[in-house]
């Protein structure tokens, strides 16, 4: 698709399992745009927290860690340094400990830039504030929903796809854990910005979500 603008800049947010990474990244493909995970740096600063045994609240100690923390992305991988911490940010010890690190303010103020450097060529970028936050001008903001059964069924065929052992139940009071805390804190909680367009992908396939996606994008980007 001819684009008519330069350095396009397309959001998806939403919940936890909605299927935003994977459309996301299929939109960035076909848009020939880079693709922002942002889930995976607060996942990444998770990581190094947990590994230093640093606590999710505002100290020196925290405030230091994060002025020394760096993440770079290859195709879909993920590195803190030089490490390839892409499977290790994808475990249930991450997951559970994610949304603490991520409600504190100090740790989204540091994480702000980093994910605004990325803008230069354009880009597709999913999280949980893209369209409030993070990227407030975006030429097109999508906001994915869908149950949260529908979501913790997407999860557990991954992990199943991935080879390992899930537990529905588990996996859905997690997700719902995890949703309520991401859209009940104080700072850039979870929610769809004034100006988004609201989806509700509960019983479409991947292919309808990305099919929608792309009519709405060449419609945000040829101006139509
Ligand atoms: O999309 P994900 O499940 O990989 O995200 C992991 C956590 O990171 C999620 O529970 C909330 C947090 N997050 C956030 O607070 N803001 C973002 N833009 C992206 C993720």
């Amino acid at each position: 698709m001819p684009l008519s603008k330069k350095a396009p800049v397309i959001v998806i947010d939403g919940p936890a399992g909605v299927g935003k990474s994977t459309v996301a990244r299929e939109i960035a493909r076909r848009l020939e745009l880079p693709f922002l995970d942002t889930g995976a740096i607060y996942r990444a600063v998770t990581l190094v927290m947990l590994r230093e045994n640093i606590p999710p609240a505002d100290s020196p100690e925290l405030r230091g860690r994060m002025n020394d923390f760096s993440v770079s992305f290859s195709g879909v991988r993920v590195f803190i340094g030089g490490e390839d911490v892409t499977d290790e940010i994808r475990t249930p010890r991450i997951d559970a400990n994610v949304s603490p690190y991520s409600a504190l303010p100090v740790v989204r103020e540091f994480l702000l830039e980093i994910q605004r450097k990325q803008r230069e060529n354009g880009l597709v970028a999913e999280g949980r504030d893209m369209g409030t936050v993070v990227f407030p001008d975006a030429d097109l903001k999508v906001y994915l929903t869908a149950s949260p059964e529908e979501r913790a069924r997407r999860r557990c065929s991954e992990r199943i796809a991935k080879g390992e052992r899930v537990d529905y139940d588990e996996i859905l009071s997690q997700a719902r854990a995890r949703d309520e805390m991401d859209s009940t804190r104080d700072v850039a909680p979870l929610k769809p910005a004034g100006d988004a367009v609201i989806l509700d992908t509960t019983g479409l396939s991947f292919d309808d979500v990305t099919e929608r996606v792309m009519d709405l994008a060449a419609r945000a980007l040829t101006g139509g």
